[in-house]
């Protein structure tokens, strides 16, 4: 790929920053524990990421927060607290940069009732 010569005008200095900002790489999704009871115990997972803009699915849809869940201010992790049965399913996070959107690996929860 061929970069037109930097411009000398200021304003033009964030668009190269973005040309040679590379696709976001896949994050890492940890569950502090996959296997939980419900109504007893709490999940936090964390998403493993240098990106800025993050998004969660639940079995591949976006999550819907629920008064039990509580991200985190910069949305890197979320806790579940109590855990219920509808809970249980795969929970991914999504980044993205300017470049490209990824999804961590599908980490499955499973909730025993
Ligand atoms: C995960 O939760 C289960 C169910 O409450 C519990 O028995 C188990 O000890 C927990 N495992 C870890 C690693 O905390
Ligand atoms: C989410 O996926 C799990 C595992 O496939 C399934 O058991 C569960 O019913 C699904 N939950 C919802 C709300 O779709």
């Amino acid at each position: 790929m061929e970069f037109p010569a930097a411009p000398a005008r200021r304003g033009l200095v964030p668009w190269l920053g973005l040309l040679l900002a590379g696709p976001a790489s896949v994050p890492t999704l940890l569950a502090s524990n996959t296997t939980v009871t419900e109504n007893e115990d709490a999940v936090v997972m964390t998403c493993y990421t240098d990106e800025i803009f993050i998004t969660w699915l639940f079995n591949a849809t976006s999550l819907q927060l629920k008064e039990r869940m509580k991200l985190s201010r910069n949305r890197r992790t979320l806790t579940i607290n109590p855990v219920r049965r509808e809970d249980a399913g795969n929970y991914q996070c999504k980044v993205s940069n300017p470049v490209s959107s990824t999804e961590s690996a599908p980490v499955e929860l499973y909730v025993k009732y």
